[in-house]
């Protein structure tokens, strides 16, 4: 029989628990080289916290954990009486963790930033056109053999040049977002977030700039002054925020009902984000109201009547699914495991692809409570995007 946990590097001094199998090698090697004794789960399904409490036992020196998991008050107590110093979410995310329990339990918390920008970017544009043109139920059709031949009148959907996107939240993934819709689909920009992103509006300037020059019509870009504003006015919204205590139900009934009543709402940040339940009704009133959703307010339960909507693109947590990205995410959390076992400072720059090449930083890329923890920062300069979590509670992604 499969054993339940396989062992790397059985003689390693640091023992690490894994909680489910990681793509690629190079995590692993690196754990290896710190000396590490790596135990990663191998079944294909999620672990319990009285399961993973057991897995900690008494000697537990790091974990790598995942976002469908609570990693709460009695895990990091559990890690700490181990002898660990750092635990690291597989995400960017860390709704799931509850960061004053850790920081309590003196346990830096590590997560996969920077790496995933474009894979979840890319896969927002893909539920928005598949939204605006119908995808989902268009290949129910075809598979079904009711496809007869082409006709002037099938499956007809939205153009999506020349409209309104909103984007919600204009952290890396928002940003990425906007540009790909502005430069591949001519759109007009509208962006909330806490603080301006002279990014992106420079990005759009420079991008109408060269529109002008070969005489065409240039695209408006501006921060909208409240969320109903950007609702009211955006034939497509798009969610990149975090979730929180202020963003939870961020989009509810009376949201929705500000919504042009044909726009799309596309969901890849997290599900409670939207009131799912309220979702439902609206899509039942107006048909023409299209929604692509990546993420669920119960996951991976949706609520009633969710999956019998046609106008719903639905796909199962996929925004960072690509090999390259889940290769990059499991180096990143092995670099915050080194890192802090080590006593290596926290890395406070953006770039973070400079931990994927085969000379890594001594530092960790990401720890969201490094400042409550008075770790050492990499560099001087306030340069840093990743402060304390109390001072980001609204944080985007
Ligand atoms: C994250 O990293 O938070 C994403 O949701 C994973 O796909």
């Amino acid at each position: 029989m499969k054993p339940d946990w396989q062992v790397h590097n059985p003689d390693g001094n640091h023992r690490v628990i894994v909680t489910r199998r990681l793509p690629g090698t190079q995590w692993l090697s690196i754990l290896e080289e710190a000396d590490c004794r790596i135990e990663v789960w191998q079944a294909d399904h999620q672990l319990d916290s009285g399961t993973i409490k057991t897995a900690i036992g008494a000697d537990c020196k790091a974990a790598i954990g995942m976002l469908s998991e609570k990693w709460g008050p009695e895990l990091f107590s559990a890690l700490q009486a181990a002898g660990a110093k750092i635990y690291c979410n597989y995400a960017v995310g860390f709704n799931n963790i509850d960061i004053d329990a850790a920081t309590a339990a003196g346990i830096a918390v590590g997560n996969t930033p920077g790496v995933l920008t474009g894979a979840t970017a890319e896969l927002a544009v893909a539920l928005t056109l598949a939204a605006a043109r119908r995808i989902g139920e268009a290949e129910r059709f075809l598979r079904a053999g009711l496809f007869d031949g082409w006709s002037p009148t099938l499956f007809l959907g939205r153009l999506l040049a020349g409209k309104t996107i909103g984007v919600v939240g204009a952290g890396r993934i928002g940003t990425a977002y906007a540009r790909i819709m502005v430069q591949g689909f001519r759109t007009n920009l509208i962006y909330y977030s806490r603080r301006p992103n002279p990014e992106l509006e420079n990005f759009v300037s420079a991008y109408n700039n060269f529109l002008e020059s070969q005489g065409q019509k240039t695209l408006t870009c501006y921060r909208a002054s409240s969320i109903e504003e950007l609702l009211q006015k955006s034939d497509c919204v798009s969610l990149h925020t975090s979730l929180n205590e202020h963003t939870h139900h961020l989009i509810d009934a009376s949201g929705l009902e500000l919504m042009k009543k044909n726009a799309i709402l596309v969901n890849t940040s997290r599900g409670p984000v939207i009131d799912e339940t309220a979702l439902v009704e609206h899509c039942r009133k107006y048909p023409e109201f299209r929604a692509g959703l990546d993420v669920f307010e119960n996951e991976p339960r949706l609520a009633p009547g969710l999956n019998e909507l046609e106008n719903l693109v639905l796909l199962p947590h996929l925004g960072s699914a690509t090999n390259w990205t889940r290769r990059a995410m499991a180096i990143l959390a092995a670099m915050n495991l080194v890192a802090i076992l080590k006593g290596w400072p926290v890395w406070n720059r953006d770039e973070l692809e400079v931990f994927l090449g085969s000379r890594p930083p001594a530092a960790a890329p990401s720890i969201i409570n490094a400042d409550s923890l008075g770790l050492p920062f990499s560099h001087q300069s306030k340069l840093k995007k990743q402060d304390g979590h109390k001072a980001t509670a609204g944080r985007l992604l």
